[in-house]
């Protein structure tokens, strides 16, 4: 019998790229997006990749009565996987209501939710933003590192929410959850016919790089030379999107399947190597054979210098490991991106 996951945001990047992997696992999705910041469109990706086109419901989960009505539509959800959130942190420094509300109402009404419909498990999409700038001694930074006070209201919601899921099933609340922490997802898809897709001008380092390899954008900008860093130019952990979406499935199968005895457990997800963007645009000009033009400008306000991961906790419990190369990972944001101009989209 095929268990049936909600995938909360599942319209959007990484929501699309695990709701595949869910479908290939075997699982039955049903996706609820608000299509606030992606495109229904996304639905045929998944369909072209699997062949299956999971059921959608278009709703604000910030709308408890929808919400309700959707789940009565499918009572039978095992698991709940929630990326749904506004995730720009220079945005939610501008508007910081807009996202503490969307954030953290839709995870209230979810969780206040689950146990009328015997939900069993929640996957939690978290951030390693919770960690801030790691003192040096906590790098490559593991789940037992110190939670620093967040440098957005952005990073805020994560911890908040975090706390929120913890508290409630240390309240006795009937089902599991598992938080993942992830560093920075990038590339796409190996057919392409799934990637990010950012709206307006993208705030992320790879959107705009793949932009302006393809001529969209004149240069990239990028944010300061000047940081205790070999190059001067700050370090993340950036990992392969579908890597990351293969440990949402993981996680699920571990919560559904009695694979654990923990009610709640906390994973970073990283490939444990930091890159620098210097050393990220030169990797990106290798794999592709495309060059990027830049030019060095000042620090963006609220960056982290260096932060990358101590994956082993997940490498050994979850049995996960990120398996794409830098380089086919680059290579797949501009395989994306060269389609994304094919169809005429950008
Ligand atoms: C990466 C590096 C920038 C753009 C954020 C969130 C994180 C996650 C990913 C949601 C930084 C530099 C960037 C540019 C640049 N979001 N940069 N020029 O800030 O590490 O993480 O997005 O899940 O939670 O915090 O990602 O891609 O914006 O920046 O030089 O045009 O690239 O300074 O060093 P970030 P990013």
């Amino acid at each position: 019998m095929k268990q049936k996951i909600l995938v909360a945001g599942g319209t959007g990047y990484i929501g699309s790229h695990t709701t595949v992997e869910l479908q290939n696992a075997g699982y039955e999705v049903v996706i609820i997006d608000d299509l606030s910041n992606s495109n229904i469109e996304v639905l045929d990706g998944i369909e072209k990749i699997t062949g299956k086109r999971p059921a959608f419901i278009q709703l604000d989960l910030k709308d408890k009565a929808g919400t309700l009505k959707a789940l009565q539509a499918h009572p039978d959800i095992k698991g709940i996987i929630l990326f749904a959130a506004s995730k720009a942190v220079g945005e939610s420094v501008q508007k910081p209501l807009l996202y503490y509300r969307n954030n953290i109402e839709t995870l209230l009404n979810l969780l206040d939710l689950m146990p009328e419909f015997g939900v069993e498990g929640i996957v939690f999409s978290s951030s390693c933003t919770v960690y801030g700038q790691p003192d040096p001694e906590y790098l490559p930074v593991t789940e037992n590192a110190p939670i620093k006070p967040a440098m957005s209201p952005y990073g805020n919601t994560k911890q908040i929410n975090e706390e929120i899921i913890r508290d409630t099933i240390h309240a006795g609340a009937p089902f599991k959850s598992i938080i993942l922490r992830y560093f920075n997802p990038i590339g796409a898809h190996p057919s392409a016919e799934i990637g990010e897709l950012p709206l307006g001008v993208p705030q992320n380092l790879i959107p705009y790089l793949t932009q302006t390899a393809m001529g969209i954008r004149p240069e990239l900008s990028v944010f300061g030379d000047d940081y205790d860093t070999p190059d001067g130019s700050c370090i993340r952990d950036y990992i392969h999107v579908v890597d990351l979406a293969k440990a949402h499935v993981i996680a699920m199968d571990r919560m559904l399947n009695n694979k654990t005895e923990e009610n709640i457990e906390i994973f970073n997800l990283g490939t444990g190597t930091g890159v620098s963007v210097l050393e990220l645009i030169h990797a990106f000009e290798a794999a592709t054979g495309v060059e990027v033009p830049y030019k060095i400008v000042g620090r963006r306000e609220g960056d982290i210098e260096k932060v990358w991961a101590n994956p082993e906790h997940a490498n050994k419990v979850l049995g996960w490991k990120t398996e794409e190369s830098l380089t086919d990972t680059l290579a797949s944001a501009w395989k994306w991106q060269l389609k994304l101009r094919e169809r005429g989209i950008m």
